[in-house]
């Protein structure tokens, strides 16, 4: 799928990766609805500046990943403002802020899987719906997974498995295929603000930094653009590392029974 007129949600938008993304999603010639719980003072003005000469190409709505309701009218409004929605891309996620064995209750766990996790089920969910709803109509996910999916550590037990349950959802959707194409993309560390969480994450993000084993969010975004472009692609997660190029990891793909 060519990105120019093409659609796009974007999760996570406003930062990081997910900003990163809408970047060059909108320098390709695509449009934008940026689904965040939060959003830069002046962002969409200087994005639809910036791509658009002053035309609407990026619109924000306030979405917490996490509350259904809001899913539902990311996507109510990608149709109200563009009139089309082709590319969902399940970027929001978070790290936990405690440690998994201290822990005195499921708060901080069950919000790790809700965000990174439950969130891409619903989303993609709604969007299949909708794809589904007409004979013409075609879609691409790609869902943010992590290397820690495939290689964990044990700073964030709920994040890995949220993660790898976010490429096992890729690969079960790999039967989706050809009308819906669902990927992912896992990265090594990227430098971007979620490693605040934690002290342990911080300590992490600075070492691999001294050892020059970080990537950028532009390295992601280009990854993901990938992904939403090769029509050859589906079901795959491919992992994105410093120093070594982007490769498909090889899982079983699911086909329709
Ligand atoms: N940075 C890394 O090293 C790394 C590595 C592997 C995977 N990832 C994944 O990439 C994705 C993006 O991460 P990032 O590093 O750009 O993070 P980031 O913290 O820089 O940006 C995350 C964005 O998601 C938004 N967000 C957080 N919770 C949300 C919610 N409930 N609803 C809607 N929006 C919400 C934030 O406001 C922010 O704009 C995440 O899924 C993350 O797990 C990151």
């Amino acid at each position: 799928m060519k990105i120019k007129g093409t659609v796009s949600i974007v999760t996570g938008g406003t930062l990081g990766i997910g900003r990163a993304t809408v970047e060059q999603l909108l320098e390709l010639g695509g449009k934008v609805v940026i689904a965040d719980i939060k959003c830069g003072d002046g962002m969409i003005e200087e994005l639809n500046r910036k791509y658009g000469g002053g035309d609407k190409v990026a619109v924000y709505t306030k979405c917490n990943v996490t509350v259904h309701d809001d899913l539902v009218s990311t996507i109510s409004k990608a149709i109200e403002e563009f009139e089309r929605f082709d590319v969902l891309v399940n970027n929001a996620g978070i790290g936990g802020s405690q440690s998994f064995w201290d822990a005195q209750d499921t708060s901080d766990s069950d919000l790790v899987i809700a965000t990174n996790l439950t969130s891409v089920l619903n989303l993609t969910r709604l969007a299949v719906q909708h794809w589904n709803s007409d004979p013409e109509l075609t879609g691409v996910v790609v869902n943010l997974a992590s290397i820690l999916a495939f290689e964990p550590m044990p700073g964030g037990i709920p994040y890995n498995a949220a993660k790898a349950g976010v490429v096992n959802f890729t690969s079960t959707c790999a039967y989706l295929h050809p009308k819906i194409r669902v990927n992912a993309v896992a990265p090594g560390f990227v430098n971007t603000d979620i490693f605040q969480c934690s002290a342990l994450a911080l300590a992490e993000i600075k070492r691999r930094r001294e050892l020059n084993d970080v990537l950028e969010p532009i390295d992601i975004a280009k990854q993901i653009i990938k992904c939403i472009e090769d029509d050859s692609m589906y079901g795959e997660t491919v992992s994105v590392h410093p120093n070594i190029p982007p490769f498909v990891r090889k899982l079983h793909k699911a086909v329709y029974p």
